[in-house]
């Protein structure tokens, strides 16, 4: 279903104190400022997952996994399951970052897996795609975003697809302080949903959630949300910092 929604990704950092403290900080400015109907994500690193579940207890705020296997159970050591992530509660999770794919080496067909596992074990999946800068200059953005949510998504039903969350996060975005323009980033959008409706119709493709993602702050968020096919975000470094993080939140109404 087509919602609005703001996630954050704290990536590797925090410690379990510090996290307890800005999980704290979010709820309290969450609880005393944000109306809307927005759902409010923290993704969290692993160790963190069930103690933050505990402290966040009946809020409306949801915790997501940066990432889970391809495999439920078994030697595999170092990894995370979908089905053990669902064990503790956890509804989302990100799957197919760009420091994934980057650093971990994940292509198209490991995140097809690894997207079946999480829906079979009922998480959200939040699914990344996005281009490096050197094929947004060679201007084959478009032709790269869509083979890679083909590769990963396109062979799920369109009930499944339906319960997956894409986010388009342009690489040379993200962490750089240069976030695409409100132009490009619904350019794209409007891309995916278009190639998501050559195959699935639109009235699925309008169902679908697409979050942008890449140097979100507080003072850029309304623009950007402000576009006809960016339903929220996901949040990087700006979701470390409370204050910022729920301006954020406020930000999409
Ligand atoms: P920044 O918001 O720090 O650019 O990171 C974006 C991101 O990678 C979210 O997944």
């Amino acid at each position: 279903m087509r919602q609005k929604i703001v996630a954050g990704n704290w990536k590797m950092n925090k410690t379990l104190d510090e996290a307890k403290a800005l999980t704290s900080e979010v709820l309290q400015l969450v609880n005393a400022e944000v109306k809307g109907k927005a759902i409010v994500v923290l993704g969290v690193p692993f160790p963190y997952l069930v103690s933050l579940k505990d402290q966040l207890g009946s809020s409306s705020i949801k915790l997501s996994a940066q990432n889970s296997s391809q495999h439920d159970w078994g030697a595999y050591t170092g990894e995370v399951s979908a089905l053990m992530l669902k064990s503790v509660g956890i509804p989302y999770v990100i799957l197919g970052h760009s420091e994934r794919r980057q650093y971990f080496g994940e292509d198209g067909k490991l995140l097809a897996t690894k997207v079946d596992k999480a829906l079979a074990a009922q998480l959200t999946p939040i699914f990344c795609c996005g281009e490096p800068l050197e094929i947004r200059e060679a201007g084959t953005h478009e032709a790269l975003v869509t083979k890679q949510v083909e590769e990963a998504l396109f062979h799920l039903s369109a009930e499944a697809l339906q319960k997956t969350v894409i986010a388009y996060e342009p690489v040379w975005a993200i962490g750089t302080g240069k976030t695409a323009s409100s132009q490009q980033a619904q350019d794209m959008h409007a891309v995916i949903r278009k190639h998501i409706a050559s195959k699935y119709g639109n009235d699925v493709a309008s169902t679908i959630s697409i979050l942008y993602g890449g140097s979100v702050k507080a003072d850029n968020a309304k623009e950007l949300f402000s576009c006809p096919d960016v339903d929220g975000g996901l949040v990087g470094g700006a979701s470390l910092k409370a204050r910022e993080f729920v301006d954020i939140v406020k930000a999409i109404g």
